[in-house]
């Protein structure tokens, strides 16, 4: 294959100013105030792979926000590799915390990033690293050596749990029929230390509300004489770990997979810096589930983890009132075996347990999805493995990563096909934070990787 380094030096300038155009529009998915933002987000996607070299490409509407579906078939017989990317972000939120306003994107040099990292939110997660793929097929159709047929798949709702992408697979498995799935949407350890996320935790995020008396109460009049749902919901979160910090619903273990010595063993080879680890976060010590180390707490392991927790006065001073609700969003990080459904119901059953009789709780399941694991022995992780290889000159990792990406599973029932994730992002690029951003080099070298993906691919599966 052409070496796309000249091609990269010439178009440097023109990719980031692509991502800088993309970055510029607001697709906030959970919040319907920017809902026409989300809608020309993917109008600009849909133009972009036009621009790139797509044959087709156009906008499926679903029950929300479209999904944009574009191709490039050179030959039936050839291999396809379908590519799945997001184009909705995070809210910014909390917006004070930024440096910069999020979509106004910013290049600033930071020390992990002494080359320039794009500010913005959605650079990493997931516009950035979804773009890459646009732009590799750019340089792949413009000097004529692409060797295998590509579609894309780039939906709008990944960030509030693809409601409506599950739907769109099914009814359009012919259309979305390909031999692999290649997804950017993930990390890797270190610019110098590339590794290929082979797992994904499941989730199942809940909402609970704990309500006491009809009204709020005066905290002196009725304080000590009525539960206060905030008192108790405080209480009933405490008891879903024990003193080891393992989670105490029953059942919830059940189908989780222990892993052997030997590939604990294996995990525990990736470089791995606890003191960094500590630095980087300003924490004296870190915390979880005894027994575990660091990397296997957020990976292999399941967990449980209040998101947000709200209820009765939080302005300015001091109000006395006992509230006649407490809220919380729970999240679950499940591992492959766990169903999300299941650990759902165990969730519920138990936490309703856990109330005392002076209050009633409802639980509202509100997303979630299976866990997945990728092979290591097939010719597309192979070919992945090549690829960093050429282009970063080292073998890389395989790693589980501690994140979701629901639809994984579900691709596998539907479609019948594995995926691979290449990641191009670091845990330091501050997804989902203020601050969010993705490195220009991280960028150009998902654009330099990429292809050579294909390549190997198409060669091996001969
Ligand atoms: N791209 C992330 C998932 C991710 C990030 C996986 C880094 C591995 C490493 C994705 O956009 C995401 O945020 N997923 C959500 C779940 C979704 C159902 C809202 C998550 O993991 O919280
Ligand atoms: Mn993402
Ligand atoms: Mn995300």
């Amino acid at each position: 294959m052409q070496d796309i380094s000249e091609y990269l030096v010439k178009n440097k300038e023109r990719f980031i100013n692509e991502l800088i155009h993309l970055l510029k529009i607001p697709s906030v998915s959970a919040d319907p105030a920017y809902s026409q933002d989300v809608i020309n987000a993917s109008e600009a996607v849909k133009a972009s792979l036009l621009e790139a070299g797509c044959d087709i490409a156009e906008i499926c509407e679903t029950n929300g926000y479209p999904i944009v579906y574009g191709e490039k078939i050179i030959n039936p017989e050839l291999p396809t590799v379908l590519v799945y990317g997001h184009y909705d972000v995070q809210p910014a939120d909390p917006i004070d915390l930024w440096n910069s306003p999020p979509f106004e994107p910013i290049i600033k040099s930071t020390d992990i990033h002494p080359e320039g990292a794009i500010f913005a939110r959605g650079a990493c997660d997931d516009k950035g690293q979804m773009y890459m793929h646009v732009k590799a097929l750019e340089f792949m159709v413009k000097t004529n050596q692409l060797p295998c047929n590509v579609k894309f798949m780039i939906e709008g709702e990944e960030e509030v749990g693809s409601e409506n992408l599950g739907t769109f697979v099914a009814e359009n498995k012919e259309k979305l029929a390909n031999d692999i799935i290649l997804i950017s949407d993930t990390g890797m350890i270190a610019n110098n230390v590339p590794s290929i996320t082979t797992g994904l935790r499941g989730l199942s995020y809940v909402e609970v509300e704990v309500t006491g008396p009809n009204r709020d109460l005066h905290s002196g009049l009725y304080g000590g004489a009525v539960a206060n749902p905030i008192n108790v919901l405080a209480k009933m979160i405490a008891a879903l770990h024990d003193e080891n910090n393992h989670i105490t619903i029953p059942g919830f273990y059940d189908k989780v997979e222990g892993l052997s010595k030997e590939e604990r063993a294996e995990m525990a080879k990736a470089p791995f810096s606890l003191e960094n680890y500590k630095k980087a976060l300003d924490i004296k010590a870190v915390y979880g589930e005894k027994g575990y180390t660091t990397n296997e707490r957020n990976s292999i392991r399941p967990t449980l983890d209040v998101n947000g927790i709200w209820g009765g006065y939080i302005g300015a001073g001091a109000k006395t009132v006992i509230a006649s609700k407490a809220y919380a969003k729970i999240s679950m990080r499940l591992v492959p075996n766990q169903d999300w459904k299941e650990i759902t119901d165990l969730f519920k059953t138990h936490f309703e347990s856990l109330a005392p009789e002076g209050v009633t709780v409802k639980v509202t399941p509100h997303h979630g999805g299976q866990g997945y694991v990728t092979p290591i022995d097939n010719n597309a992780y192979k070919a992945a493995s090549k690829a960093y290889e050429t282009t970063f000159g080292k073998t890389p990792i395989p790693q589980r990563s501690g994140g979701s990406i629901p639809i994984v599973s579900l691709f596998e029932k539907e479609l019948k096909s594995k995926t691979i994730l290449m990641g191009f992002g670091l845990d330091s690029d501050a997804i989902h934070s203020p601050n969010e951003h993705f490195g220009v080099w991280n960028y150009l070298k998902g654009i330099e990787t990429i292809p050579y993906f294909y390549q190997y691919f198409t060669e091996l599966s001969k």
